[in-house]
């Protein structure tokens, strides 16, 4: 009973010495600060995976390939109408040439290495299909050639036009450099023929020296067509190689493109009436305007030449007050006036017209006058019965109209003692001759 005793003793002791608690641990150290965060530097982005290509539908990858641009435009042929022309005024030449209507160009010309621009204040001028660049006549003088340089625009834009490539066509130039055997030809009353007068130009071939151009070219300036043909027979008949002198007649003022008229002609500073020198030649170009009064029912309140005579007359006296660098330069040996009408008879304006005369004979004392206008042939001579207002000098009235091609101008050839002078028919043929001896 002992043993069982001591037994369940025993085995009571060691199953509650298994469940004692263990004892209380110390406590625990306080916690360290937590270290600053550290940036994690940021990935670098992968590059998107490549998408696969989608398949196309069948109708897009089908579409037709788009058409070819279509070739630069050339110069001359794809550019001008007609060639350029190398007007004289005062001691400058101006260049004119006409592009195709609607066809936006910009222009200039190069002579020896510097460009002259067809541009207004800085802007180049594209609007119209006239350009003018203007050239110091010493320059063109030297260099004997000038090259016409252009950009079709393809759209003119307020940022980044887009144009065609640079063209560029080189015209040779003959100035005036003789001073004996100068041989010029006048057209007068063309009133819109171009065929016969150009053909009478060319009586003397390859040595023509000069081409006057004395008013009604145009037979008025009602449309558009009209007005180019100062262009088509100025350079048809001189292909822009030796010098022009234009004179405006009295019907180059009619019609609704009248005001365009200054944009497709010559004019110094605006003006119509100017001197200018072609080699040992100076001249000047006097506008007697219309033909009838301004309140003539012709005109229909369009027309105020009366006060534009009268300002001529101020600058008449104007050019007498610088005689020294105009007529009475050093290197002058030929003295003309060039008008459409000749001013030299009729009671119309008989007192401005008388005053020009009287100016013109006291103190320019030129040596030929050129007129047209009556559609005749005659030379006047002082004391004539045409001389109703007293003319400066022997006046050449030098162009005649038929029907169709029937046309006759004016030939000319200077010599220090006289000008002998021959009306010329479209046929060549020589109609009339006289010799103006020179006082
Ligand atoms: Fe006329």
């Amino acid at each position: 009973m002992k043993k069982l005793l001591l037994l369940f003793l025993c085995i009571f002791c060691l199953t509650h010495a298994q469940q004692q608690p263990a004892p209380a641990a110390p406590p625990a150290p306080p916690a360290p600060p937590a270290p600053p965060a550290v940036q994690k530097p940021a990935e670098p982005q992968q590059p998107a995976a490549q998408k696969p290509a989608e398949q196309k539908p069948a109708v897009e990858a089908a579409k037709p390939a788009e058409p070819p641009k279509p070739e630069p435009k050339k110069l001359p042929e794809d550019i001008l109408q007609t060639p350029p022309v190398v007007y004289a005024v005062g001691n400058e030449y101006q260049i004119m040439a006409l592009v195709k209507q609607d066809l936006p160009v910009v222009m200039w010309v190069e002579v020896n290495g510097k460009s002259y621009y067809d541009a207004s204040n800085g802007i180049l001028r594209s609007a119209r299909s006239s350009h003018r660049m203007t050239v110091p006549q010493s320059e063109l003088n030297a260099a004997k050639e000038y090259t016409l340089c252009c950009h079709v625009l393809t759209k003119r834009k307020a940022y980044f036009t887009q144009t065609e490539p640079l063209q560029k066509k080189t015209y040779k130039f003959r100035p005036i450099e003789k001073t004996e055997n100068i041989k010029f030809f006048m057209l007068g009353d063309c009133h819109n023929r171009v065929k016969a007068p150009i053909a009478v130009t060319q009586y003397y071939g390859k040595d023509l020296d000069l081409l006057i151009l004395n008013g009604d070219i145009l037979d008025r300036s009602e449309k558009y067509s009209d007005l180019i043909n100062l262009f088509k027979v100025a350079g048809g008949a001189t292909n822009g190689e030796i010098p022009v002198v234009y004179a405006r007649g009295n019907h180059e003022p009619r019609g609704v493109m009248a005001e365009e008229l200054e944009y497709y002609s010559p004019l110094r500073n605006g003006y119509s009436y100017f001197t200018f020198r072609v080699g040992p030649i100076w001249g000047i170009v006097l506008d007697c305007g219309e033909d009838k009064p301004d309140g003539h029912d012709a005109y229909g309140h369009t027309i105020a030449c009366h006060p534009f005579r009268l300002e001529e007359t101020e600058y008449l006296k104007s050019v007498i007050a610088n005689a020294a660098n105009e007529y009475n330069a050093p290197d002058v040996k030929y003295r003309l006036v060039v008008c459409h009408i000749p001013f030299i008879r009729g009671t119309f304006e008989a007192d401005i017209y008388r005053e020009w005369c009287t100016l013109l004979r006291e103190n320019v004392k030129p040596n030929l006058m050129f007129s047209a206008h009556y559609h005749r042939l005659k030379v006047v001579r002082p004391g004539d019965d045409w001389d109703k207002n007293g003319i400066p000098c022997t006046v050449v009235i030098g162009s005649r109209t038929g029907k169709g091609d029937d046309y006759t101008g004016t030939a000319v050839e200077l010599t220090e003692k006289n000008a002998a002078v021959r009306f010329v028919n479209f046929t060549q043929k020589v109609e009339g001759e006289d010799i103006i001896e020179f006082k």
